[in-house]
């Protein structure tokens, strides 16, 4: 890959070399890396290959020295006069790429004026940060995350308010995944403020070869002011030589995830300023188990900022988040509102028998990106034609932050081009047409030059005052076109080769003209050869005309704008941004995992299910999703699919990645061997090999569980809508996992369900969601005790014939026996007598709660799990007494000490444990 790097002076004291360097065979996987100022290529002791900017021969370098700073590319900058244009370095960059960009400023008095420099760093247009030198010895680094969107991209130094911009080093690292990919991507860039790997082994921060896209993870011990202060005590650093199982993507580094810090009394807590905030920002936190737990003991904690109660609904619980220990799970934000100083707070829940643990944190701010001049385009293809040229290479936006050092830009957010001045570049051809398309141009300095051809038109520049095309080779007739420009004030045309007559209507027009040295110009009958100025009135014509002007003018410019919005749009959206963000499948890479959906395994409201296998083995579900049309927008269906990627649980079915080719919208997730619920409730499945009743409760646990992960694990929680017995799903080992959460929110309208509205499945669907149409939480515990009532009786929720007369309904049938203490009545016949009757008991009551007509009578998934918890210990004890005194006559029910079980136990999973509430050790 070529790089090129361009840095100007102004033009009378500069000779650009324009400087391409061929680094493929040198550079780690398109990394770049220049050294400012400095004069050879060389490969640091990280194994990074430095390539200096000296083929630039302006801009000036120097040398400088500071103590303890021994990496050569410190040892030189390169500065900029203090003057008011801007200094760019334009990078090659791949397009649809994302990629970490990284810029250091290491003052080292280069100047010897030990005055510390301040200015400005823009991104193309954007405004990307102040630099404020405060110390002579230390470096100043600012990083940005972005994705490409064109083929290049312009780091520029600008607006020195005290001493001259410089710069150290220009680092651009490409991202191969997903995990900065934002909704907002192609209008905000993400612009790092925190990267901290806690419990580092000494104050050197992780990055490449251990971080093999070379990000800085700052250590924790790293002493600087208003970083990572307030430490609470009983704060511990641990760290394990373990592999861990980071996953693919751009994940923290191994080494990052191996250290971190453990709050032995129950809380973690830190303090530290935040660049650039307060704002909005994107916040992810790693966190892996690196400490052997017993199995008794576990570690649930929250994250606790002040004034974000919201926040603290989710609870950590590192090994059952990420399906074991030495593996990585990162929960984060995406969009949070963050102040300037952030105290934050890890702290354990009260059933929690460690204290919190976090391995590494990640903040980054978002940067509105600048859409930049509206005359951007116009000036790109502009310059583009005059690439040898040093006034074409100034690099940046033509008018931001500010403008090149041939043209004026007026103050619009988005700046227009007013004067371009060229007079003297030794510019040959003919004169350029973008120009003319140019349309707030006011003033146009040609003069001086080798300019050859005719005169265009410039009626698409209404506004133009002032030409100067003298003293070139112009050579046609002056168009008469010239006069219809209403605000036109002096025209300058003299020593060209211009023929034909001066148009009467230019020379009766109130205007300095001047139209000497062409020597076959014939000048309308008043002699040639000296200044003219033609003054007169304005007539009712020239009223009209004016008027015409105007009209044309307002056309031109909104047609001016279409085709430029239109660009930024369709640019950036989906393809890429959300192949990247799931895992995405190609469709002949489905068909031939699924020989061509041969098998089917299943069906549902949102599609049809097959069953595959990829090349490694994997075995795969392929959802079809019916309906396409029923999908929100690409970039919506994709936005949704990678919030789904990112809920992880292991009572959750694992979505892998999905496929939107040829008008499909395909889902993949992980096979579950052993089916629906559903088959084993009822059918042939069940009679064969029907489900027992402590079975029945684990997998009433499991898919609890995930289902209180989606409500209270998510921020914002997640409702299911569409529990039900085939959405729960069996793996191998007869694991229950929850399937098809989020997918409700991706359907507009007209799914197969219910109505166009209500969405959900007949026979479990909350009666009071249908009547208010307000869908909460409660609405999925409704779903859930109609779930439990089929554990319990091995009907469906519906049935014609189950029920008796006038019942069709499963909650009614129930209800009746159970509230009428014929609990026998209802229980699968199935099931034999291998349960114990309490557990049951508590079940059914538990489920009546559960499809109580209001919401607000049923309780929270917590509660429920809490009741199945108690009703598997039941069994269990049950079990166990029945194994111990398998000789013993004793009925079963009178082994059981029910006294040793609480069975009204208060549930504190969901309190915060009162050490949270109060503040902590500052
Ligand atoms: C983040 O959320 C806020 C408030 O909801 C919203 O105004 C903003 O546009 C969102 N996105 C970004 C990138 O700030
Ligand atoms: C124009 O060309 C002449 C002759 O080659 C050269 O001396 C002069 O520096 C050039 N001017 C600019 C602005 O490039």
């Amino acid at each position: 890959m070529g790089i090129n790097c361009f840095l100007f002076l102004p033009l009378l004291f500069i000779l650009v070399l324009n400087f391409f360097l061929d680094i493929a065979t040198a550079q780690v996987a398109g990394f770049v890396s220049l050294d400012c100022g400095g004069q050879s290529n060389f490969t640091d002791n990280l194994g990074l290959e430095w390539t200096p900017d000296n083929q630039i021969v302006y801009g000036i370098t120097s040398n400088i020295s500071v103590t303890n700073e021994t990496r050569q590319q410190y040892q030189t900058v390169r500065y900029f006069p203090a003057d008011n244009r801007k200094y760019c370095y334009t990078i090659n960059v791949k397009s649809r790429t994302r990629y970490l960009l990284r810029t250091t400023f290491l003052y080292g008095n280069f100047d010897n004026n030990n005055v510390y420099p301040k200015f400005d760093i823009s991104m193309g247009p954007t405004r990307w940060a102040t630099i404020v030198i405060s110390d002579a010895n230390t470096i100043e680094s600012q990083e940005l995350i972005f994705l490409a969107s064109g083929s290049t991209v312009s780091v520029c130094l600008s607006n020195a308010t005290t001493g001259q911009p410089f710069i150290s080093t220009l680092e651009l690292r490409p991202f191969n995944g997903s995990i900065y990919l934002t909704p907002y991507e192609n209008q905000y860039f993400l612009s790092v403020s925190a990267r901290i790997n806690f419990g580092a082994e000494n104050e050197d921060p992780v990055r490449y070869p251990d971080d093999p896209f070379d990000r800085i993870w700052q250590s924790d011990m790293l002493k600087k002011a208003n970083y990572l202060v307030d430490v609470a005590t009983g704060t511990d650093r641990v760290s394990t030589k373990l592999p861990i199982d980071i996953g693919k993507d751009e994940q923290p580094p191994q080494k990052v995830m191996q250290t971190a810090v453990v709050g032995r009394n129950g809380n973690l807590t830190y303090r530290m300023n935040l660049d650039g905030f307060p704002a909005f920002g994107w916040a992810y936190t790693y966190f892996a188990e690196i400490e052997d737990l017993a199995a008794n003991e576990t570690r649930k904690f929250r994250l606790i900022l002040p004034g974000m109660p919201e926040i603290s609904k989710a609870v950590v619980n590192i090994q059952e988040n990420a399906q074991g220990t030495h593996r990585l799970y990162e929960p984060g934000f995406e969009n949070i509102s963050l102040p300037f100083v952030l105290s934050f707070r890890f702290g354990k829940t009260s059933d929690s028998t460690q204290g919190p643990l976090v391995n590494a944190i990640e903040i980054n701010k978002y940067l509105k990106i600048d859409d930049g001049s509206f005359d951007g385009d116009v000036a790109a293809s502009l310059v583009s034609s005059y690439e040898s040229y040093d006034w074409a290479k100034e690099g940046g936006d033509p008018c931001l932050p500010v403008a090149w050092s041939w043209l004026v830009c007026n103050t619009d957010r988005e700046p227009k081009i007013i004067s371009v001045k060229l007079s003297g570049m030794n510019l040959t051809g003919p004169i350029p047409s973008d120009l003319t398309k140019l349309t707030s141009l006011e003033q146009l300095w040609l003069d001086g030059n080798a300019l050859t051809g005719p005169i265009p038109d410039f009626t698409g520049c209404p506004n133009l005052k002032i030409i100067h095309l003298e003293n070139n080779q112009l050579s046609g007739n002056i168009p008469s076109s010239l006069a219809e420009l209403p605000n036109l004030s002096q025209l300058y045309l003299q020593n060209n080769l211009l023929t034909g007559d001066v148009p009467t209507s230019l020379l009766n027009k109130n205007l300095v003209l001047n139209y000497t040295g062409n020597a076959n110009l014939r000048k309308g009958g008043s002699e040639g050869g000296h200044y003219r100025k033609i003054i007169i009135g304005l007539t009712v014509g020239a009223v009209a005309l004016f008027l015409g002007f105007i009209t044309s003018c307002i056309l031109l410019r909104q047609r001016k704008k279409y085709p430029k919005t239109e660009l930024k749009h369709r640019m950036p959206v989906m393809s890429n941004a959300a192949t990247e963000a799931a895992q995405s499948f190609t469709l002949s890479e489905l068909r031939y995992a699924t020989k061509n959906f041969e098998k089917k395994v299943g069906s549902g409201g949102f599609g049809t299910v097959y069953y595959g296998k990829l090349n490694d083995g994997k075995e795969i579900a392929v959802k079809l999703l019916e309906n396409n049309n029923v999908y929100q927008g690409k970039k919506e269906f994709a936005n949704e699919v990678t919030l789904l990627s990112r809920i992880h649980h292991r009572n959750l079915v694992q979505f892998l990645g999905f496929c939107q080719e040829e008008g499909m919208d395909i889902l993949v997730y992980e096979f579950m061997h052993n089916g629906t619920l559903k088959e084993h409730l009822y059918g042939p499945m069940a009679r064969e090999r029907g489900i027992n009743w402590i079975k029945r409760l684990e997998i009433a646990e499991e898919s609890a569980k995930g289902i209180e992960y989606l409500h209270t694990g998510c921020v914002p929680s997640i409702i299911h809508r569409d529990l039900k017995t085939s959405n729960i799903l069996l793996d191998k080992n007869m694991k229950a996992k929850v399937s098809d959460f989020g997918l409700s929110k991706l359907a507009v309208d007209g799914t197969s369900h219910v109505s166009s509205i209500v969405r959900g499945t007949l026979g479990y669907l909350d009666p009071e969601y249908y009547i208010s149409n307000r869908l909460t939480d409660k609405s999925d515990i409704y779903s859930f005790g109609v779930i439990l009532l089929e554990l319990i009786s091995g009907q469906e929720a519906i049935s014609n014939v189950n029920f008796g007369i006038n019942c069709r309904n499963i909650v009614q049938w129930a209800k009746m026996h159970i509230e009428s203490g014929d609990i026998q009545g209802i229980i699968d016949p199935v099931l034999g007598n291998e349960y114990d009757i309490q557990s049951m008991w508590k079940i059914a009551e538990k489920a009546l709660m559960c499809v109580q007509p209001h919401g607000n009578m049923r309780p929270s998934m917590s509660e429920v799990i809490k009741e199945i918890q108690d009703a598997i210990l039941i069994e269990r004890g049950v079990q166990a007494a029945a194994r111990e005194r398998s000789s013993d006559e004793l009925s079963r029910h009178s082994t059981l000490n029910m006294g040793s079980l609480d069975l009204c136990a208060n549930d504190q999973d969901l309190m915060i444990d009162e050490s949270f509430s109060r503040p902590g050790p500052r």
